[in-house]
């Protein structure tokens, strides 16, 4: 089918909706909240605050069905080249499968492969934790710097933020930036004899990651003896000779159709594994297997991921909305909405289809987002009453810490989105006015500013407790939500050349830097920016 056939019933239900309220159609639909509602390895998920009518739904079911995503998911678990730009296969699944499980990446068996390296993760971390494996010194581990950027960073710094205990008997730290503060931050306070430096890249080629290596390398040089410093200096990586070329004493090893915004259930969270311990780590990966599972089972209409992705193409390409909104409301999925800025936008902040040619609808929208409460009174405001409409999307955590009351901090998330579906007309914002006293006058004069225009769609995904188990479902959630949504926009979600041509333009500015000022080819804007810099 054409491109426009496959959308013609979503645009003109789209349409249709424009002007529908959200609130209405409860009445419209006795069955909606159970229609569109669905719990999924431990989740539950509430679509039914979004903007659509059942006809609408029904609609964007069909546009899942005729875009193939069946068929596309069949080929991401078939280990096949879903990847077209790189040829490369997709398959994080198989790190998280069970150990009956048989995946192939372009027809080689990589299973076994899978369940070696995590053996040994396993064993490295437990000598870790047991004092078993020590520095140049003979002591043991109290503090590791994990060194990454983006994939190698962000998947593991939620995995940490999120499951840390209170007092960890492990420090660990994270540096991305080449910004040398934040190493020199990382560093202090710690003790080289007992820091474990562990370097992430897949390519093994990034220019800040290396960089900051380098920093952590002499750091570690500046105060151990030779012998056995390099047991404080690990790497992981899709290229291990880099790695042992760069000095690492072990190196923990994933293939390149591991892609590194998928990448946190891999080696790429030895530092968790070794600083949450093992268990841990089995309970995230056996919580995204759940997901996994729902992901392949489910029917379409029921199928969480499948959903979320709906909703958001809805309200991307169906009613024009270019941003979505992320509120955690726990603070240890602080770093929820920066892991889904990249894992969205840099998998589908897309501009041509899977064969070339440039799209005609909206991709990707903007993500942002902040923990739940900081962000009621910062952001809120826009999402309430700018004129744009912002979907939002709460992540709920009933009980963030043993025994402590939620509710203060959960009646806020529910709270937002009734307001945002019911919102308060001039009439009740003018009758509020006057019941506390105001002068007609004065009410007619507020009455507008406290008027909330209301039927502004979110989500709402609820869990118990924030443990491994939830937090792996929910972040293989938001996999199979992107991967769907690529599939949908028949964009290839698994590449990201729109990093590159930075890349390339900042080495020849330091290639200009280095020969004393700008070359004379370059802009004059840049030209003068770069000036004033090197004065
Ligand atoms: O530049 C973007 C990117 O390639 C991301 O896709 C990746 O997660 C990050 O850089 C880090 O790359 P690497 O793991 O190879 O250092």
């Amino acid at each position: 089918m054409s491109e426009i056939d496959i959308w013609s019933g979503f645009d003109a239900a789209a349409a249709r909706d424009a002007g529908a309220r959200i609130v209405d159609q409860f009445a419209a639909d006795p069955d909606r909240l159970a229609r569109m509602s669905v719990e999924a390895a431990g989740l539950y998920l509430d679509l039914s605050k979004q903007s659509w009518t059942r006809g609408g739904f029904e609609a964007c079911l069909d546009l899942a069905r005729a875009a193939g995503v069946e068929g596309e998911r069949a080929r991401l678990y078939a280990g096949e080249a879903v990847n077209n730009t790189e040829g490369r296969a997709v398959l994080h699944p198989a790190l998280r499968a069970g150990d009956d499980a048989d995946f192939h990446a372009l027809g080689e068996a990589v299973s076994a492969e899978v369940r070696a390296v995590q053996q040994a993760m396993a064993d490295y971390a437990r000598a870790v934790r047991d004092g078993h494996e020590t520095g140049a010194t003979g002591k043991a581990f109290r503090a590791i710097v994990h060194i990454g950027i983006g994939g190698s960073d962000l998947g593991p710094r939620v995995v940490w933020d999120a499951l840390k205990p209170l007092e960890p008997s492990i420090d660990l730290r994270f540096v991305a930036n080449i910004d040398p503060r934040d190493m020199a931050e990382a560093l202090t306070g710690l003790d080289p004899e007992t820091t474990l430096v562990v370097v992430v890249s897949k390519t093994f080629t990034t220019q800040e990651t290396l960089a900051n290596a380098e920093a952590a390398k002499a750091w570690l040089a500046a105060s151990l003896p030779e012998a056995g410093r390099d047991r404080h200096f690990i790497g992981v990586t899709a290229a291990p000779e880099r790695a042992g070329g760069f000095g690492c004493g072990r190196a923990f090893a994933f293939r390149d159709w591991v892609g590194g915004r998928y990448s946190l259930w891999s080696a790429v969270s030895l530092s968790c594994v070794i600083a949450l311990g093992p268990d841990v780590f089995d309970g995230l990966l056996s919580g995204a297997r759940a997901m996994d599972d729902h992901f392949v089972d489910a029917p379409l209409e029921r199928n969480a991921p499948v959903l979320m992705a709906l909703a958001q193409i809805w309200n991307v390409d169906g009613l024009h909305r270019p941003a979505r909104t992320v509120a955690p409301y726990a603070h240890g999925l602080r770093r929820l909405p920066a892991f889904l800025q990249q894992l969205e936008m840099e998998s589908n902040g897309k501009r041509v289809h899977r064969d070339g040619a440039t799209v005609t609808r909206q991709t990707c929208p903007v993500v942002f987002g902040e923990p739940g409460t900081n962000g009621q009174h910062a952001f809120f405001q826009q999402i309430h009453q700018g004129p744009q409409v912002v979907p939002a999307e709460f992540v709920i955590v009933s009980e963030t810490l043993p025994d402590a009351a939620g509710a203060p901090l959960w009646s806020n998330a529910l709270a937002q989105g009734q307001a945002l579906m019911l919102g308060k007309t001039t009439e009740a914002a003018r009758a509020e006015l006057m019941a506390a006293g105001s002068t007609d006058a004065e009410a007619d004069r507020l009455a507008s500013h406290k008027t909330f225009p209301g039927n502004r769609p979110s989500t709402t995904i609820v869990m118990d407790r924030l443990t491994p188990e939830r937090l792996g479902a929910l972040l293989a959630l938001y996999e199979h939500k992107t991967f769907v949504e690529g599939v949908i926009w028949d964009i290839n979600s698994f590449d990201q050349w729109g990093v590159e041509l930075g890349k390339v333009l900042a080495k020849a500015i330091l290639t200009d830097v280095a020969a004393g000022g700008p070359s004379p080819d370059l802009d004059p804007s840049t030209a003068a920016l770069l000036g004033r810099l090197m004065a």
